[in-house]
Parts: structure tokens; C-alpha cells; sequence
């Protein structure tokens, strides 16, 4: 990959900054001062690390709870030979991990949770900067989160996709096969044994899921953001570059310190505006329009579910990965990475942006190359065309709006019309799925609801619920669905999420009944309940909010402040910035 991390830091243009904000911890006279070295020593540091330095905290999401980030340590390992080798003072400390796989009800519940801890310890700290370790689908837009809030000068380096999964001599997709798999042993067309060695197959190394899932393409926007450095999104995590490429992050976080360069410089409106550019181009995950929305709103960029379809519908996809494609995260290192697809989409990108490597965006691109372009399509012979990206719909079933992946749908259901099937949770759509007597064909709707982000709460990952058992075993293999909740980045069918507002607050979601008839148009960007106003009105008259899952505790907390998806699903109390003062202090 060109025009990587090793390129020497150009001059950011940033004036000097003032006295570091550790010096107010480690320059202290008296016994506060006193306090502050001497626990330090007792870790073996010598009293030279106090000599005004930059201290450079090292946020690190490891945990074993988290398989996408169990190998962090090592990552942080490297970071610290970089800090030292800068003349920094690195020191690492835990955070919260969030882990797709594991935990329950969903990480997403606990992402607004995790971004204001580490906000909390970053200001709490005597920290002049921090590199953040991120990795599986929350912890990346949960930092970002944090360090825009705390606009402590941030660095940030992914723990990098995992290899290709492999099984029988073909490339399995971590995410993306998990769903066809099931619906091929749902279908009678996979045997339990066969299922067994393809998991085994699929996780051949530490690392983030290696589609275009959620976790890659929030890697790939933290780089296009700026806050990582160039090319280093797309390097696997068994790659010693990736380690090569911590050691540079570590490198150039001193000199970030030292500048006092913070993220709201680095995470402007332009810079969101190439995010949403690059999201269309990497066919990205639908989450991605959350968690962009969620990060602006720390930093007040105003940013809006409308930017998304504005921007984004001029852009084709260029990616050729898993679940809109064929290829893998590997492949897409090997052909360039994300500043390949920048170097396509040239205008359509703020050339002028400088990110954190303190390169513009226009140099960083003049120093890419692409070395394969079936897995990045030059732009005048895309994977897909422009405007069949994540599209934004509107209707009087989502007033407040709705996405649908288009790359991952069946173009034959973008334009369909047909009856509803409701159900109340997810939970009684699998009682029932299974059922050979089950009202369903294959135009039905089928709609799920209370699975938003105060009906669940948490908002999970099941709006690409697998299909009727009897129709599957029929040949069918996609349906159009419809939810208030999320769909994993790696999953694919013809799915509308996010519908806005969500049933749980009495959106129009909540006022369908099964038999009512539903119209998708994405082209013409409208999803529509053909039932009248009045009837509409009658039946909301009638509707009673359903009873709150949790009474006490974060998820209370969680429930009672959570914001629609369409604002990017933060706690309303944590949107904005607090900023990096030092705090009162105690000694
Ligand atoms: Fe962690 Fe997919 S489960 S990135």
C-alpha cells in the first residue's frame, strides 16, 4: 500500500500549543506534586519521564470477552515503542470492550456507555493525547465518541480484519456466511458437521470481521475522518504492518501533543462529507449512518439523515467486498485500501482535508496506487451504479426515515408492493418462522417491531431475520422486511432499518396490523402504509406504549435518554463537547 503510515509527518499548520496539560499533575510543587510522581515510580519509571514530556495515554479495548480485539495487547506493545522512540510517555490503561459476538442483549446498548467512560478517563487523567484501540463494530464509533466529546488530541489505530475465512477451497465472509449458512441448513441443504468445520474455517486468525461489516468500514471511515493514519485501515491484523502501523501512530501522537491538534479539527463537516462518500463507495454498513451521526453530534458538526442521501446518491459502489460483492478485507489490502478508493472518487472527496498524519487528503491520494481493480473498480466501470448505496427513505411509516442497503438487496424487491405480517418482537417472529402453517408467501412484508432503541432497548443487529423455514425450503431466498432495529454490516436481503420514529415512542411502525398493505419504492426513495389518515388516527387513539423492559440501572438510564436513530441513537445529555480542562484537584 502507498502513501502509507511511514510517510513523514508534513507540518499540520498548527501554532505551538501552551504548556501541556500533564504539567499540571507531574509539574506540581508541594505534596500534590509529590503524590503524582511517586505513585508513578512505583510502576519503575524513572523521574526523568516527569521532565515535561507529552504523556500519551494508550486506550485499550482488549479483553478476551472481545475476540476482535483479544489481540490489542501486542498492538499497544508497538504504540508504546513508538511514543518512547518520539520522546512521549506512554501509558496504556483498560476501557470498556464491547464484543458483537458475546454479548447480550446487544453491544449497541452499551456504546453510548463505553464512549462516556473513556470520555470520562480521558479528561480525568493526566493525559496530553491518547491512541485509541478499537477493533469489533462498537468500540470504533464509541471512541471517536469519546475523543470528540473530550477534544483531547487523538490518534486512532484499528486492531485490523482478520484473514480470509476459508472452507472447502472457497473465501468465507465472517458475518456475511453465518447468514447463508443458516439459511442453506434451514433448507435442508447443509448438514450440522459441514456447519461445524465452516465456523471453524471462518475465524483463521486475531482480528475484526474481515467483510465489509460494520467494523471495516468503521476502520475505513476513522481513516477517511482522518483520525487514522493513511492505509492503515486495511491492513489484516496478523500483518506485522499492522504492527508497524501502531508504532507509527505512536510516533506521531507525540507530535500531535506537542502541536495540540484535537480532534475537532480533524473531524470537520468536510470530513464527515468524505465519510459518507467513501461509506457509499465501500458499500459500508448501514450502521454507519448512526455512528456518523452520533460522532458529529459530539462535536456539533451539524450532520443530518438527508446529507446521506444528498451525498451519497451521486456515488457509485466501487468495492467489490462481502456482502455487496465477492472479495474480501485481505484482498481489498492487497489492492490498494482506502486510499485507492480515494484516489478514484478524486472530486467527490474534500482534497484539502488534513487528517492526523497531517498530509492533505490530495497527497495522500497522489501517492496511491490501485493494484486490483476487480476488488476496487475504477469509477467509470463500477460494482454497482450511483444511487444504489445505503438510500434514505421517507413515508408515512418512517416520517422520520428509514435505510435500506441497496447493494445488498435483490433488485427485484427495491420496487415492491405487498401485504404485512407484524410481529410485536423479534422473539415472536422465531416462535413462528419455523411454522409449515404460517401465513406467508413470498410478496408478503413481513414487519418486526420493538426492536428500536428504547422498545429493545439497545437497538440490535436482527433486522435481516432469516426467513420462513417453508419458504426457504420453496427456493426463496429473499423477502422484503421491515424494522426498527439494526442489521449487522455483514449481513445483506431486502431490509429496511432504522424506521424513525421507532414503534416503543409510538411511531406509525407501531399501527400496523398484519393484511395492510406496503409499498417499497427505493428509487423513489418512499416507503408508504396504504391506509388512510383517518384510519391512521383511530388506531393511534387506541395505541398504548408498551411496558418499559428494564426499571433500574444503565439500561434504565439507556432507555429513559436515548435518542432515534435518525439522531444517531447518543444519550441526549452526552451530545456536545465538555472539552479537555483539567479538573479540580483534590490533594
Ligand atoms: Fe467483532 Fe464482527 S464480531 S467485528
Amino acid at each position: 500500500m502507498t502513501s502509507g503510515p511511514g510517510t513523514a509527518p508534513a507540518d499540520s499548520g498548527t501554532a505551538p500549543a501552551g504548556p501541556l496539560r500533564s504539567a499540571s499533575w507531574f509539574g506540581a510543587g508541594g505534596r500534590a506534586g509529590m503524590i503524582y510522581r511517586s505513585w508513578l515510580q512505583s510502576e519503575g519509571f524513572p523521574p526523568e519521564v516527569f521532565d515535561g514530556r507529552p504523556v500519551i495515554g494508550i486506550a485499550n479495548s482488549w479483553s478476551e470477552l472481545t475476540p476482535c480485539n483479544a489481540h490489542l495487547r501486542g498492538v499497544a506493545d508497538a504504540v508504546k515503542r513508538g511514543v518512547w522512540q518520539a520522546g512521549g510517555f506512554p501509558l496504556e490503561f483498560p476501557t470498556m470492550s464491547l464484543g458483537e459476538p458475546l454479548m447480550r442483549p446487544t453491544a449497541m446498548l452499551f456504546r453510548n456507555l463505553m464512549a462516556m467512560e473513556v470520555e470520562e478517563l480521558l479528561r480525568a487523567n493526566p493525559l496530553d493525547a491518547v491512541v485509541l484501540l478499537s477493533g469489533c463494530d462498537k468500540t470504533t464509533p464509541a471512541m471517536l465518541m469519546a475523543a470528540a466529546s473530550a477534544d483531547l488530541p487523538a490518534l486512532m489505530v484499528t486492531g485490523g480484519p482478520m484473514l480470509n475465512g476459508k472452507f472447502r477451497g472457497q473465501d468465507v465472509g465472517s458475518g456475511t456466511h453465518v447468514w447463508r449458512f443458516e439459511q442453506e441448513h434451514a433448507a435442508g441443504r447443509m448438514t450440522q458437521e459441514q456447519l461445524f468445520a465452516a465456523e471453524a474455517g471462518m475465524a483463521r486468525s486475531c482480528g475484526h470481521c474481515m467483510t465489509m461489516g460494520t467494523a471495516s468500514t468503521m476502520a475505513c471511515l476513522a481513516e477517511t475522518l482522518g483520525m487514522q493514519l493513511p492505509g492503515s485501515a486495511a491492513w489484516p491484523a496478523a500483518d506485522t504492518r499492522r504492527i508497524r502501523t501502531a508504532h507509527q501512530g505512536g510516533q506521531r501522537i507525540v507530535e500531535l501533543a506537542r502541536a495540540g491538534v484535537r480532534p475537532s479539527q480533524v473531524m470537520t463537516r468536510e470530513a464527515f462529507e468524505n465519510a459518507i462518500v467513501v461509506n457509499a463507495a465501500i458499500g459500508g454498513s448501514t450502521n454507519a449512518v448512526i455512528h456518523l451521526l452520533a460522532i458529529a453530534g459530539r462535536l456539533g458538526v451539524p450532520l443530518s439523515l438527508d446529507d446521506f442521501e444528498v451525498l451519497a446518491r451521486p456515488v457509485p459502489t466501487l468495492v467489490n467486498l462481502m456482502p455487496s460483492g465477492r472479495y474480501l478485507m485481505e484482498d481489498f489490502c492487497y489492492a490498494g485500501g482506502v486510499p485507492a478508493v480515494m484516489r478514484e472518487l478524486g472530486d467527490l472527496l474534500h482534497t484539502s482535508h488534513i487528517g492526523v498524519s497531517g498530509s492533505s487528503l490530495a497527497d495522500v491520494i497522489a501517492g496511491a496506487e490501485c493494484w486490483n481493480s476487480d476488488v476496487i473498480r475504477p469509477l467509470g466501470d463500477p460494482l454497482q451504479p450511483p444511487g444504489t448505496g445505503t438510500a434514505v427513505l421517507r413515508g408515512n411509516l418512517c416520517p422520520d426515515g428509514a435505510v435500506i442497503k441497496q447493494s445488498a438487496a435483490s433488485p427485484h424487491l427495491l420496487r415492491h408492493r405487498g401485504p404485512a405480517l407484524v410481529f410485536d418482537s423479534i422473539e415472536e417472529y422465531h416462535e413462528v418462522a419455523a411454522d409449515p402453517d404460517l401465513d406467508a408467501d413470498a410478496s408478503t412484508v413481513l414487519v418486526v417491531r420493538g426492536a428500536g432503541p428504547k422498545g429493545y432497548p439497545g437497538m440490535p443487529e436482527v433486522g435481516n431475520f432469516v426467513l420462513p423455514t417453508r419458504l426457504l425450503a420453496q427456493g426463496v431466498t429473499d423477502m422484503v422486511r421491515i424494522s426498527d432495529a439494526r442489521m449487522s454490516g455483514t449481513g445483506f436481503g431486502t431490509v429496511v432499518l432504522h424506521v424513525a420514529p421507532e414503534a416503543a415512542v409510538g411511531g406509525p411502525l407501531a399501527l400496523v396490523r398484519s393484511g395492510d398493505w406496503i409499498e417499497l419504492d427505493v428509487p423513489g426513495r418512499t416507503l408508504t402504509l396504504e391506509v388512510s389518515d383517518d384510519e391512521l388516527a383511530r388506531r393511534r387513539a387506541a395505541w398504548t406504549a408498551p411496558a418499559a423492559q428494564t426499571s433500574r440501572g444503565y439500561a434504565r438510564l439507556y432507555t429513559d435518554h436515548v435518542q432515534q436513530a435518525s439522531a444517531g441513537a447518543d444519550l441526549d445529555f452526552l451530545v456536545g463537547m465538555s472539552g479537555a480542562a483539567v479538573p479540580r484537584d483534590n490533594h
